[in-house]
């Protein structure tokens, strides 16, 4: 990959670390950060090294949404020819967990990167905010079907409409975070949360969040369906194996991934 400009990146103890940095424009996403994102996490599905992605913001926001200044001279042509929302598909498609670290403002396009997490820890100084229909458009990455498909219509259009700041608690009463956590211990918490995931068998992780998300999109039977196909598959792996006879023998399993 080239030089990274608007991310870091690290890899320690099976998790693999994104930080977006651009700080003093609160993590505004341009278009060169979206693609060094996914190229990230696609790296880091790739690699056996890591287990769990972390997502998080340097600074002192997660994100203050997409990049206003670059998109202010945009029209429908130059959008469809340059086709961001390309890259923005791909997230869906990383199948190693994703957790977000998000602190004081998620808005615009960060709260629809927030959404594509699988799960979301939240410094209690945090503010959920969907600002786009004031400044004449809409949510254009994901944020009114995600959203919605989170906490169903009622809440999802009075959010959008009025471009609420939506706060930490409220946001846990409503599912679309995990967690909430005091902002100075964000990271040591996120990283608590992604190591219990890391020790996991990979497989099984794989498989499980791949049944999750067709639960979203499938009907029961074609789920329930889906799910017992990867149940079987399991039974093909070596932590199966050693899972199992761990349990029998009472002592700790020890995962290798395969
Ligand atoms: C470009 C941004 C930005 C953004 C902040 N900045 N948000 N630049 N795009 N989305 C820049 C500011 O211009 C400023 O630069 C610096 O970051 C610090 O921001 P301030 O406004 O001075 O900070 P503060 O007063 O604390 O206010 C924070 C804020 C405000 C409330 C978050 O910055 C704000 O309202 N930002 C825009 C939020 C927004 O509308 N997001 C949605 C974008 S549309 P200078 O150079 O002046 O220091 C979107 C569509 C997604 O996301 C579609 C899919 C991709």
């Amino acid at each position: 990959m080239n030089a990274l400009q608007f991310i870091e990146t690290s890899i320690a103890d099976g998790i693999g670390y994104i930080s977006l940095n651009r700080p003093k424009q609160l993590n505004a996403l341009n278009r060169i950060m979206v693609r060094e994102i996914v190229s990230t996490m696609e790296e880091f599905d790739r690699d056996p090294q890591v287990k769990v992605i972390l997502l998080s913001g340097n600074g002192k926001a997660f994100s203050a949404g997409a990049d206003i200044d670059e998109m202010v001279n945009d029209d429908p042509i130059s959008m469809e020819l340059t086709n961001q929302f390309a890259d923005w598909d791909r997230i869906s498609l990383v199948k190693k967990p994703v957790i977000g670290a998000v602190k004081s403002f998620v808005f615009g396009g960060g709260f629809e990167l927030a959404l594509s997490c699988d799960f979301l820890i939240a410094a209690s100084d945090t503010q959920f905010s969907f600002p786009e229909v004031t400044l004449g458009v809409m949510p254009g990455a994901g944020g009114t079907q995600r959203l919605t498909k989170l906490v169903g219509k009622t809440k999802a259009l009075e959010w959008i409409l009025t471009a609420e700041r939506i706060k930490a608690k409220t946001a846990l009463q409503y599912g679309f975070i995990n967690k909430i956590v005091a902002p100075e211990l964000l990271m040591e918490e996120s990283v608590d949360f992604a190591r219990k995931i890391a020790k996991q068998p990979p497989l099984a992780v794989r498989l499980i969040k791949e049944s999750i998300n067709k639960a979203v999109d499938y009907p029961l039977n074609e789920g329930m369906q889906f799910e017992r196909k990867n149940f079987y598959i399991l039974f093909a792996s070596e932590d199966q194996k050693e899972g199992m006879k761990a349990f029998v023998e009472k002592r700790e399993p020890k995962f290798t991934g395969g």
